[in-house]
């Protein structure tokens, strides 16, 4: 029924970040033996679970004074979901964001940092081995050369990162009490320490299911490939990363993102990102060693309306990717 929630006021955007839905996939799951539930992160105002991080990491800052409306100024790298939390953060504090991105940020993010009041910065060429990432931290270290007194979150080693989502966990225990298995996608590695920590920090038995994508350096062992999708995955390892937070890791391909994108809408009408297809096609893909009556959750990391020219575009697809429908294959399962 429309309606159905608590409705209460709330002061202010930033304080709507956080407190996410947890939703039961019953249609998805049906006939697997074990229930399964989605932590709807792309119900976070700026879209994505980032917000979290975001707000996390400047919050500190802005509530003992070193970053103040009006003078302060915060330089990040970042071409996807952490942008649009710092600017959205930044822009509601009335705190200057130059946001470092690179000629592969797409121009739906670069339009919304615009909207936001966020100044972007272009980094148009790549170092000798195509990466740009060395580049864009060479700006940033100059931007901070530049600017006084600029700060720079650094969300790849800042532990504020993973503190953020020890509430993420601790929302979805108090929303269904038992969780046997935790699938989450990683990147920076904040969003599986943080849920690690609170297993930790609680005694609890989650299993977490770190999901990676095929190619990436997060963990040992991937031989380098193309990834087109943006969300999960790295180039090089997080200084966050810390090997004893995931119990198990799966690696997946940009195919299987969007055959688990695609079931998720089908099945669902969940119009998730990538990196939730990711998720929910590494749950599959575990679903016959989860014994019967366990309690599984994934984390849907964003939205899907980022992705329409991508992952639910057939003819994007078409071009770019080896898929075929209803395709859940791929490379390493250590599950
Ligand atoms: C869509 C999406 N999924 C997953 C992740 C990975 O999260 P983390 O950086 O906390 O490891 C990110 C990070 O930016 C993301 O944007």
């Amino acid at each position: 029924m429309v309606g159905d929630r608590m409705s209460v006021a709330y002061k202010g955007i930033l304080s709507v970040i956080g407190g996410t839905p947890l939703v039961e996939l019953a249609q998805l799951s049906e006939g697997l033996g074990f229930s399964l539930y989605a932590k709807l992160e792309m119900a976070n105002p700026g879209g994505s679970i980032k917000d979290r991080t975001a707000l996390t990491m400047l919050d500190e800052k802005i509530r003992s004074g070193e970053l103040v409306a009006g003078k302060s100024t915060v330089v990040e790298s970042s071409s996807g979901n952490l942008a649009v939390g710092l600017a959205q953060v930044c822009g509601y504090h009335r705190i200057r964001f130059i946001c470092v991105v690179d000629a592969k940020t797409n121009s739906h993010n670069i339009g919304m940092l615009h909207a936001y009041g966020a100044e972007v910065e272009l980094v148009s060429h790549p170092d000798a081995d195509g990466e740009y990432l060395p580049a864009r931290i060479r700006r940033v270290r100059e931007l901070l050369d530049e600017i006084p007194g600029a700060y720079w979150p650094n969300q790849y080693a800042n532990l504020s990162n993973p503190r953020a989502h020890e509430t993420t966990m601790q929302e979805i225990v108090s929303a269904v009490g038992r969780v046997d298995y935790l699938f989450a996608a990683v990147s920076s590695f904040g969003t599986l320490r943080g849920c690690a920590q609170y297993v930790a920090q609680h005694g609890l038995s989650t299993r977490i299911v770190a999901v990676d994508a095929v190619g990436s350096h997060i963990f040992e062992g991937q031989p380098r490939t193309r990834r087109l999708l943006p969300g999960h995955g790295a180039s090089t390892r997080p200084a966050l990363f810390d090997p004893t937070a995931a119990d198990d890791v799966v690696h997946v391909t940009d195919a299987d993102c969007i055959a688990g994108c695609r079931l998720l809408v089908e099945t669902e009408a969940i119009l998730a990102g990538a990196s939730s297809g990711a998720a929910v096609t590494a749950l599959l893909r575990a679903a016959p060693r989860i014994p019967a009556g366990s309690v599984c959750v994934v984390i849907l990391a964003d939205r899907g309306d980022r992705y329409l020219q991508t992952v639910y575009s057939d003819d994007w697809v078409g071009r770019n990717i080896d898929f075929t429908p209803r395709q859940t294959s791929s490379a390493t399962t250590s599950c």
